[in-house]
């Protein structure tokens, strides 16, 4: 099917951590798909308080960045989970708005 996502099943499972919890999922699932299966529906807050996780899942709105691996500002719903992965809260969003 043209246009198809290229995610592909492999039953394999893959654990990473969000800070410090374990986080697991099927290999080919976004960080933010991986955070969403654990029950997250928000992962970081505005300067104002208000929750952020997944909202377009296509890389424009940057409400779901996170820190990976010690790397700040990365779109959730862009990165592929890998094994190992430390994955942290992040107002990246927040601090590029402000540098605007
Ligand atoms: S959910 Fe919008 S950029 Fe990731």
């Amino acid at each position: 099917m043209s246009g198809a996502s290229e995610y592909r099943p492999t039953g394999r499972r893959i654990r990473a951590s969000f800070e410090g919890e374990p986080v697991e999922a099927e290999t080919g699932v976004s960080v933010a798909a991986a955070l969403t299966a654990s029950g997250r529906s928000a992962w970081r807050t505005t300067r104002e308080g208000s929750p952020r996780g997944l909202f377009c899942g296509i890389g424009v709105c940057f409400d779901c960045i996170v820190e990976i691996d010690g790397e700040s500002g990365q779109r959730a719903c862009m990165i592929p989970l890998r094994e190992g992965m430390e994955i942290r809260a992040d107002g990246g969003a927040d601090r590029m708005e402000g540098e605007a």
